[in-house]
């Protein structure tokens, strides 16, 4: 029996991703957010608001990292989704991370996450129901540890951070079921006779 709920945001899982950007003077600021998705083969959409200090600084520099949260900063990622670097201007430094300037943009990589894009900012999306930022990813950096024997992010490793908006948790991804473009073969066989 299905029962309605009414209407929410009923998509899961979702990424949380850390969303990372100098201000004017090069501070550091990074913020959590869960509302991103790829776009187009190098481009990425994060729906974030227009009063974060992160959309203020990615204005101010034209340049955004997004990295993957993982497991071992699970507490730094969600302090960075509760504090604003509008009130605490060292959020950054009080998180006891460390990050150095991309090679490609003018943005900081944060050193502890395994996996980060790199991202010019390609525009800003104003419209009556939307505000997205979205980057062209020039590059991503990822650590070794995540990689495979032929030099693919490999998942599994990664230990990403996944949100449910249902009841706030985060979840550890992980277990590959199957394979994409493959566990429907058999389906598409027999559908296609
Ligand atoms: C799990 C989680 C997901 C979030 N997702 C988003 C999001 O997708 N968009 C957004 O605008 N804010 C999101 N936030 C809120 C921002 O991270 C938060 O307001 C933060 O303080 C902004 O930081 P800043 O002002 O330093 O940029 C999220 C917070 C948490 C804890």
């Amino acid at each position: 029996m299905k029962k309605n709920l009414g209407a929410m945001p009923a998509l899961y899982p979702m990424p949380v991703l850390m969303v990372a950007a100098y201000d004017g003077g090069g501070t550091v600021n990074v913020m959590n957010a869960a509302w991103g998705t790829i776009c187009d083969m190098d481009k990425i959409a994060l729906i974030i608001d227009e009063e974060h200090k992160t959309v203020q600084n990615i204005r101010a520099t034209g340049a955004f990292t997004v990295a993957l949260a993982d497991r071992d900063h699970m507490a730094e990622a969600d302090f960075f989704g509760i504090a604003t670097g509008n009130k605490m201007p060292d959020k950054f430094a009080k998180s006891g991370m460390s990050a150095t300037r991309s090679a490609f943009v003018n943005a900081p990589v944060i050193n502890e996450f395994p996996l980060t894009m790199e991202c010019e900012l390609a525009e800003v999306v104003e419209t009556e129901h939307l505000h997205a930022v979205v980057g062209k990813i020039v590059n991503v950096v990822a650590e070794e540890a995540v990689l495979d024997e032929k030099g693919k992010v490999d998942a599994s490793k990664l230990n990403a951070v996944i949100f449910d908006q249902f009841r706030s948790g985060y979840y550890v991804s992980g277990e590959q079921v199957g394979r994409a473009w493959n566990a429907g073969k058999d389906l598409m066989k027999r559908a296609s006779k």
